[in-house]
């Protein structure tokens, strides 16, 4: 069975054999100026290079990228979305175009990995008022032989509102247990694992699309979905990379059910990447993604029993994560950060159902009840609504 660290030395040595440069993989903090809070996706640190500056590397670049995406995370616990996962990208800085990435792109996922060409189906834009479809890329599909279906909203990629942007073409893999049938935006069997982007404008604040001088193309591989297929799991959370959690999770805390597993799973193993990268917790920004982080956490696991600590958990899992991530931040000084934050958290909820058990709050709550609570007395409208939750739960 392939592992997780030799699937991504395939990738990159593929792509090293194609003229392509490792770049070193960032953190999770994109470079200064850069509006995102979270690098969340593996193109975010070489926008400047894709716009047209020239890359001291060269024009061809391969690297593996963590990213953190909390658009997803009301969907983290299903079998594919992470808060923080790693994405396997190459880019052509205006060098090879489009139809030469996804012919790299169906020989590296059939002949490298050995996927059967049967379980391949892909997604092309198929155009809207402003731009054609993508002809070219459909084309490509039609001469591999892999099925394609057309959308609008779902193949067009963008770094945001404004910015770089162009028509994609997704390539799936089916999962279901008997034969692939249906197409990708009606059968959820089909997993996305690699987008290519044809990079080819930059969007202006008035809508307007300017075309690149000089398009290139950017794509990325999720990691965890790609190794879960090729390891032949049902989900992201039993591939190798997640060995230190599933096993010690259900060791500490036995009872706890498969989805809130694999919460804790995703939310701590985030949270140590985060905490890994610098960030601490805080009241705004970075640092309050983390934090929610945190007590999503810990809300899970009080939920059936409030004697779970994090102190229970052992160091290994942390050590792993860090270095998996080749992060240097000491497993130690991680765990320590994380127990202060329960310690603060189990203050705040402490105070907060004093706070409650007032005759004035054991009602339906005001709008100037949730300021008050807030501003007076620090309580967030998510942790009364937890708390009242919890008392009428009784
Ligand atoms: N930037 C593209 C994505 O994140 C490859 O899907």
């Amino acid at each position: 069975m392939i592992t997780t660290e030799q699937t991504i030395r395939t990738f990159l040595e593929f792509f090293r054999e194609r003229g392509h440069e490792l770049t070193p993989g960032e953190s999770l903090v994109p470079p200064p100026g850069d509006p995102v809070l979270f690098t969340t996706s593996g193109m975010h640190p070489l926008t400047p290079y894709l716009a047209g500056r020239p890359h001291p590397l060269g024009r061809r670049l391969t690297n593996l990228q963590r990213c953190l995406r909390t658009t997803d995370l009301d969907e983290v616990g299903d079998d594919t979305h992470l808060t923080v996962f790693e994405m396997l990208g190459s880019w052509s800085l205006g060098d090879y175009e489009g139809p030469q990435s996804l012919r790299w792109g169906h020989e590296l996922l059939c002949d490298g990995f050995g996927i059967d060409r049967e379980r391949l189906h892909v997604t092309v834009f198929g155009g809207d008022e402003h731009v054609g479809p993508d002809h070219e890329s459909w084309d490509t599909w039609d001469e591999l032989g892999v099925p394609v279906e057309p959308t609008v909203h779902e193949n067009w990629w963008s770094n945001g509102p404004t910015g770089l942007c162009g028509p994609d073409s997704e390539i799936f893999v089916w999962t279901g247990l008997d034969s692939p049938r249906g197409t990708p935006t009606i059968d959820d069997r089909w997993v996305e694992v690699w987008n290519h982007v044809m990079m080819r404008y930059v969007r202006h604040s008035d809508g307007s699309l300017e075309p690149l001088t000089r398009p290139g193309v950017d794509t990325g591989l999720g990691l965890e979905r790609l190794v879960r297929i090729l390891q032949d799991k049902q989900s992201v959370f039993e591939i190798d990379l997640f060995q230190p959690w599933s096993t010690t999770l259900p060791r500490l805390w036995g009872s706890l059910d498969e989805s809130s597993t694999r919460l804790l799973s995703d939310h701590m193993r985030s949270s140590i990447v985060v905490l890994g990268d610098g960030i601490v917790p805080s009241t705004s920004g970075r640092g309050h993604v983390l934090r929610r982080l945190i007590r999503r956490t810990l809300t899970t696991l009080w939920r059936d029993d409030p004697t779970r600590t994090l102190s229970d958990l052992p160091i290994e899992p942390i050590e792993h994560t860090l270095e998996h991530f080749r992060q240097e931040r000491h497993p130690h000084d991680v765990r320590t950060t994380l127990l202060d934050e329960e310690r603060r958290f189990g203050r705040l909820l402490q105070r907060g159902r004093q706070m409650l058990s007032r005759n004035r709050f054991r009602r339906s709550l005001s709008e100037d009840d949730y300021r008050y609570l807030y501003d007076t007395h620090g309580l967030p409208r998510d942790l009364v609504m937890y708390l009242n939750a919890e008392d009428f739960s009784k």
